[in-house]
């Protein structure tokens, strides 16, 4: 018998049950990385720049405020320590997986080689809330400080009715704001998405140059506003409940946790960037747990400057669904001119953080149908402009809806949600591949044994996820449901492991070819 006629034999006499949990072998996927035609030109400082631009974004330019004024008070500052341990510990799990399974794909990759390919293909499926709707939500806060923009450059005041989302979240119910559409959030999305079809990629320097912007406008608006600080604002730091769970106290505080954590989503995107590390053992972990490190100390800060220097109420005035912390952290100091510039910075840096995401999600959705999980087109790339276009696409028209129709907070919370959920998992998969696979070379591992470090970060993920609101929570099981509905009707009977008969012909007849690197 050949090999490929031993492994569809095999295949065949799995039962459907057993076929549920077949993993992909660390072989195979070892082989895929020694096959990849990627060139490996990113350094750790590279990698650390990755990730601080994935990361900086509207999770604290915007959402800092949605959560200090309606959940947190001045305790959001514990809110973003708290999120930040969670991303902490999942950033180490991360890094022992980056290390050892070097291939682009992230927690589904990882998902896949350890609990077998039903987790992985929920694991792919919730990562669609990451990136996809991680992107929308960027987009939404992009569209905020655009308009603070051309309103504080040029005196131009756009009518709200056209950048805003018609519904906002109130009350446990959906309701009209009486405006039509984000359409600043749309254009956003769709010339990035024209940008990513086109194969106009995010270089390494490019993406440094971003980041310089970003870090400079952080550290600009600490500096310039400290000395601004009234410490009675921060009495009460816990401001007492005011009776819903999330509204002050410290469930309140966990509340805005879940919130914040939007802020540190982004760190992942280098392990999409493994296959162009120079030396992947070494270069990922600094890479995520370094930029990780750099964020939180930021954050920190200016979560306690902009506490301290406007009153936490005032951070999100009512009837607005995107907030706009900073522009009015900086209006209370009375400097206009800092605010033109930071908004400019800022514009700029959300820009980049879309594009990071929105080219991340179609590398999924590639490495999910070359699997067979997802229809081949998915997989195809332009052979002209060597992009996944169709994937790319779809993402970007989709990001543009959700963008252009739904408020900031429902998004971010979306988001928060099915990332802690992949936290979860990836946390959890460091423990099984320790006993599982002990002989695998590990460069990296997660300090204090197997247990202390993946324990922890996958329990705060659990309690993380159950703070957010009851809504957000079914919204995850409904897109989960959907997700489980299209593996049993498509993922499962495409499969390539599952159905290697189906993979050998699909190989012959359409090859795919590999899509540009990333970065
Ligand atoms: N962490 C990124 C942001 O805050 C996704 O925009």
């Amino acid at each position: 018998m050949s090999k490929s006629e031993v492994v569809s034999y095999e295949a065949g006499q799995k039962s459907w049950w057993q076929k549920l949990f077949t993993v992909k072998s660390m072989e195979q996927l070892q082989s895929e990385v020694a096959n990849s035609e990627m060139k490996r030109s990113l350094n750790y400082v590279d990698l650390t720049s990755v990730g601080i631009g994935a990361i900086i974004g509207t999770g604290i330019f915007v959402l800092t405020g949605i959560a200090a004024a309606d959940k947190a008070g001045p305790a959001i500052a514990i809110s973003f320590i708290v999120s930040g341990i969670a991303a902490g510990t999942a950033a180490l799990s991360y890094s022992e997986m980056a290390c050892m399974i070097p291939v682009a794909g992230s927690a589904y990759t990882y998902t896949y080689a350890t609990m077998g390919e039903f987790i992985g293909w929920i694991i792919g499926w919730d990562l669609i809330l990451e990136y996809l709707v991680g992107a929308a939500t960027v987009s939404v806060g992009w569209s905020a400080y655009f308009t603070a923009f051309i309103e504080s450059a040029f005196g131009y005041k756009m009518s709200s009715k056209w950048v805003n989302s018609p519904v906002s979240y109130v009350d446990d119910a959906f309701v009209t704001t009486g405006d039509y559409i984000n359409i600043p959030a749309i254009v956003i999305s769709l010339a990035i998405t024209g940008l990513l079809c086109f194969g106009i990629r995010e270089s390494a320097r490019v993406n440094t140059v971003m980041v310089g912007i970003k870090v400079v406008v952080v550290l600009l608006t600490i500096f310039a506003c400290i000395k601004n600080i009234n410490p009675d604002n921060y009495t009460p730091f816990f401001p007492p409940n005011e009776g819903k769970f999330e509204k002050y106290g410290v469930s309140g505080m966990f509340s805005a946790a879940t919130t914040v954590f939007f802020a540190y989503i982004g760190f992942d995107a280098i392990s999409t960037a493994a296959q162009e590390a120079k030396n992947p053992q070494r270069d990922l972990p600094i890479g995520i747990c370094g930029s990780l490190i750099i964020c939180t100390i930021l954050y920190i800060a200016v979560c306690f400057i902009m506490t301290g220097v406007v009153p936490y109420r005032e951070l999100h005035p009512p009837g607005q669904n995107a907030a706009k912390p900073i522009a009015i952290l900086i209006a209370a100091t009375g400097m206009n001119w800092l605010n033109i510039i930071v908004s400019l910075g800022i514009i700029f840096g959300l820009a980049s953080v879309m594009l990071i995401l929105l080219m991340g999600q179609p590398r999924i959705f590639y490495a999910m149908a070359k699997d067979g999980l997802f229809p081949e087109i998915a997989a195809r790339i332009h052979p002209k402009y060597k992009t996944p276009w169709f994937t790319t696409t779809l993402s970007g028209v989709l990001c543009a809806l959700l963008g252009g129709i739904l408020p900031v907070d429902v998004l971010g919370d979306m988001t928060s949600v099915g990332t802690l959920f992949a936290f979860f998992l990836v946390n959890i998969g460091v423990i099984i591949l320790r006993f599982k696979r002990p002989d695998i070379p590990r460069k990296f591992k997660v300090p204090l044994g197997p247990f202390v470090i993946p324990v922890l970060g996958a329990a705060l993920s659990i309690l993380l996820l159950c703070t957010a609101s009851t809504s957000t929570i079914a919204r995850l099981f409904v897109w989960m449901g959907i997700g489980i509905v299209i593996y049993i009707f498509y993922g499962r009977t495409h499969s390539k492991i599952n159905n290697p008969h189906l993979a050998r012909y699909q190989n012959e007849e359409k090859p795919m070819g590999n899509p540009e690197h990333a970065f």
